[in-house]
């Protein structure tokens, strides 16, 4: 059996694993369809079976068993459950969404059953899942109902290698009290909980607005432990943290003689909180902790995985660019890992050669990469295959492992954006041109819309040719809107509308989910034609995506029902944020080409103004009619995770630190703002309330001066006022209620708004 010989200190862990059977699949069953699992006959296949530690292909077959069961046979759990949801979207049409939740529930009350044997074979062993920083841009105050939900969607979707981050400052926290660090020399040294991603990789350390409490520390630990379990009910294999170096300032403090570099600058940050403590691999202390921080987890959890994420140089340069220095940190970091469970294999996203390409010589990535002496004993993430791939100029990593991953996002910005030929086309080639290419995965900064890209990328690892997106938009049309209503042909037109532009961008100076402007502090330059990882040029005609629009609310006056179909209120208001993101771009190039070129024909400056701030007045509620597209719910879920252990009279001091995090990543991100609005959002509340103001007072001082009197100055400080007054937490400020009335808001405010503004 598969974790048949794990021995394991914890309980339910240990019954999980020991367990390596198909009652993890009839679990997901019940959780989605209660009553439902008899339905079902999941079946290891034990002539393909694969074991972990020679990882092979999936199959699985999904056929009408002799009894009516719906017989599932697989290779492995993962394949069982990527059976399964091919059941579900090809024969039942129904799936399991980000956001919008199950929809697994509209199911006829007979189920239906194949008429043939449907088989599907994966491409490729691993399918990966998650960003280091995923777990700071979009899981931070997740509960375990939100991560139960992430789970399933992993698992339908044939994941079978997921990052599993969450509460490793408890294994931290442990292992510096061992070496005999005080709590009090520890707790500094962690960053906030939206922030704790920039501190696992040495970028940050440190806390702005209080410090992380250790009711976080252990509330998120126990957390990890049930999604632990379940990832391995699920049939994934976790890539648990590993120690890579970086330790609180005050171990030199207790170890005079440590070998310890210093020096890191990341971003704009002070060196309070940044310039963060290395602590070389050639230090003997360097092992000892990491045979602790492994043999922490191996208690804790049993000895459940062989993979550890471990990233040193994440936007952080090595002290030196010595090639023997180099390879003496991989080769001592390596040798740790392997002497605390001799099974382990280095997990390493591959940014930094994409992001410090300068520094990375291929000379100096070949020294590095070649401390690890075994190849097997490393996997890569090619993190941003789709745009910047690394593995043709490193020869595929000179023969280390490595996954091809579509990153698609940064911040969690909310653009509509795909680009169907990379992640189709690009991977099969890489299949056939590297033969140490052993996964495709997702690496999104942040989790958001555009979740049929995401989707696509997994399906291509079943699929030896590219899939045909043309169809694949079709299907999942069919699926993703069925419920009490029918789905009227401008449903299917809208999405191939969107396919051929917002979904197929094919130039990559622009190359990865776009932002809308007004999610920027206001300028009078430097605001359209971004390129690169946030752009905000729009590579597309943007009457495309109001055509879409126009097909969309054409299926509504169509079929009403689909008011009520929770799929299609959810793409109806991303395509209106869309649809509203371009427009404010064109009305602000009109008013700024007036402002320039005063004409007294041309529409005046203080009519474009009134535009721009309809908008934005339009677009807040209806954002805010849904929660996945309101702020209120991300500052309550911060708030709740103080309040779920109360504390005497601290919890609400603990749940406004929480909240400040809250608010902070998604507009200053820092103390001083120092990546400003990097995670920005399209977020009922924050429109109204952050965006707005900001665009007021600029608009406001724009009105009154001529381009010769303008004052940067004068207008920075105006908006700054704005900035520092959303971060207090009670303030109330962004918080609305979610009313659901997408189809009242549509109709009362943003149709007028888009007459006003020449759009209808
Ligand atoms: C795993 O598979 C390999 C190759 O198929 C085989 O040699 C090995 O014995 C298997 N291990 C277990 C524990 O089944
Ligand atoms: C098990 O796998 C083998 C080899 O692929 C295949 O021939 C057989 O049909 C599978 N059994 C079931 C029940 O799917
Ligand atoms: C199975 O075949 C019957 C009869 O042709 C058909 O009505 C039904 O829709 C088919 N079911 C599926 C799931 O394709
Ligand atoms: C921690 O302190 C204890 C008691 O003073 C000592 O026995 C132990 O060796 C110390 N551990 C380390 C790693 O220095
Ligand atoms: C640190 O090194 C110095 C010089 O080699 C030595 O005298 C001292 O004892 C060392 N201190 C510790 C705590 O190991
Ligand atoms: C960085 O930290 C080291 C060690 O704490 C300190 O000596 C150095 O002055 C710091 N650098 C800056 C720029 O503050
Ligand atoms: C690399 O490590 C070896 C053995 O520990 C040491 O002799 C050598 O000086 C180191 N080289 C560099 C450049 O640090
Ligand atoms: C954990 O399991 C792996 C693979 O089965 C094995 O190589 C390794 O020695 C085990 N580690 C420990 C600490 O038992
Ligand atoms: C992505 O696809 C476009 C064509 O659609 C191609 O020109 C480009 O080279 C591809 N990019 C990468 C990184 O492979
Ligand atoms: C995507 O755009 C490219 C370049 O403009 C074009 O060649 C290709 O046909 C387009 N694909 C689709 C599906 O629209
Ligand atoms: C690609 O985008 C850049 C930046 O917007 C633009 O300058 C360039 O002309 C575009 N290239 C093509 C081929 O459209
Ligand atoms: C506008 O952007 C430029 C370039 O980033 C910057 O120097 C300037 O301070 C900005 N102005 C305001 C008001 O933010």
């Amino acid at each position: 059996m598969r974790f048949a010989s794990v021995a394991c200190a914890l309980g339910s862990i240990a019954t999980a694993v020991a367990a390596a059977s198909t009652q993890g699949l009839y679990d997901l069953v019940e959780r989605r369809l209660p009553g439902r699992s008899h339905d079902f006959a999941f079946e290891l296949n034990e002539t393909v079976h694969v074991n972990r530690t020679t990882p092979q292909n999936d199959h699985y077959t999904v056929s009408t068993a002799s009894n009516g069961s719906i017989a599932i046979s697989a290779s492995s759990v993962s394949a069982l459950a990527t059976g399964l949801r091919r059941y579900f979207v090809d024969i039942a049409h129904v799936d399991l969404y980000w956001f919008i939740g199950s929809r697994l529930d509209q199911l006829p009350p007979t189920l239906p059953r194949p008429n043939s044997t449907i088989t599907g074979a994966s491409i490729v062993p691993w399918r990966y899942f998650f960003n280091t920083v995923t777990f700071s841009y979009t899981t931070p105050f997740w509960s375990w109902s939100d991560w139960e939900l992430e789970l399933d969607w992993l698992a339908l979707h044939g994941v079978n290698l997921p990052l599993a981050w969450v509460g490793f400052e408890k294994i931290l926290l442990d292992a510096f009290q061992e070496v005999n660090l005080t709590t009090s020399q520890i707790l500094p040294f962690f960053s906030g909980p939206a922030f704790q991603a920039w501190n696992r990789f040495g970028n940050t350390q440190g806390s702005w607005g209080g410090e992380l409490p250790l009711q976080w520390i252990d509330q998120q630990f126990e957390l990890q432990q049930k999604i632990l379990s379940r990832m391995l009910e699920l049939g994934m294999t976790p890539i648990l943290p590993a120690f890579t170096g970086f330790v609180p300032r005050a171990l030199v403090d207790v170890y005079p003689n440590a070998t310890v570099v210093n020096g890191s600058q990341w971003e704009d940050f002070p060196p309070e909180f940044t310039n963060t403590t290395f602590l070389e691999p050639s230090d003997p202390l360097f092992s000892e902790l990491q045979n602790i921080v492994v043999t922490k987890q191996l208690d804790y959890y049993g000895n459940i995985t062989q993979f550890y994420t471990l990233d040193q140089y994440n936007e952080n340069d090595p002290y030196s660019g010595d090639l023997g220095y180099l390879r003496n940190v991989t080769r001592g970091t390596w040798q740790s890992l392997k002497a605390a469970n001799p099974g382990a294999v280095w997990v390493m996203q591959g940014w930094l050669f994409t992001s410090n390409a300068d520094f990375w010589t291929n000379e100096r990535i070949e020294a590095y990469l070649s401390g690890v002496e075994v190849d097997e004993d490393m996997l890569v993430l090619d993190l941003f295959s789709e745009s910047q791939p690394q593995w043709q100029r490193t020869d595929s990593y000179y023969g280390k492992p490595w996954i091809w991953n579509q990153l698609h996002d940064y911040g969690g910005n909310q653009g509509l954006y795909g680009q169907i030929d990379n992640v189709t086309v690009n991977p099969i080639s890489a299949l056939a041109n590297s033969s140490s290419l052993v996964g495709f995965g997702l690496t999104p900064e942040g989790q958001e819309g555009n979740e049929i890209m995401y989707a696509l990328l997994l399906d291509q690892a079943w699929s030896p040719t590219p899939i045909d997106t043309a169809a694949y938009f079709q299907s999942w049309v069919r699926t993703r809107y069925t419920g009490n209503n029918s789905i009227p042909p401008q449903l299917y037109t809208a999405w191939e509308l969107l396919r051929t532009s917002a979904y197929n961008n094919t130039n990559l100076t622009s190359n990865a989910v776009s932002k809308a402007i007004f999610e920027l502090a206001p300028n009078t330059t430097h605001l359209t034609n971004r390129t690169g990882h946030h752009p905000t040029t729009i590579n597309y005609d943007p009457a495309v995506v109001v055509d879409a629009w126009k097909n969309l609310y054409a299926a509504a006056a169509t079929e009403p029902a689909l008011w009520t179909n929770a799929a299609y209120k959810h793409d109806f208001v991303d395509v209106t944020r869309q649809v509203y993101s371009n427009a404010f771009a064109s009305t602000y190039a009109d008013l700024l080409d007036v402002w320039t070129h005063p004409n007294s024909t041309a529409r005046p400056l203080a009519a474009h103004a009134a535009s721009l701030l309809l908008l934005l007045r339009s677009l807040d509620p209806l954002l805010a009619t849904l929660p996945q597209f309101n702020l209120a719910p991300w500052l309550a879920s911060a708030r709740t995770l103080a309040l779920a252990t109360p504390n005497g009279s601290t919890s609400a001091v603990v749940a406004d630190f929480y909240e400040y995090n809250a608010r902070n990543q998604i507009t200053r991100w820092g103390p001083h703002g120092e990546i400003n609005d990097y995670a920005s959002k399209s977020w009922g509340g924050l429109v109204g309330d952050y965006y707005l103001p900001r665009w007021l007072v600029f608009l406001e001082y724009l009105g009154g001066v001529t381009p010769a009197a303008y004052e940067d100055g004068a207008v920075r400080a105006r908006i700054e006022g704005v900035e520092a007054g959303f971060q207090v937490a009670g303030s109330g400020l962004g918080v609305r209620e979610s009313s659901g009335d997408v189809r009242g808001v549509v109709e009362s405010a943003v149709v007028p708004a888009l007459r006003e503004v020449g759009l209808l």
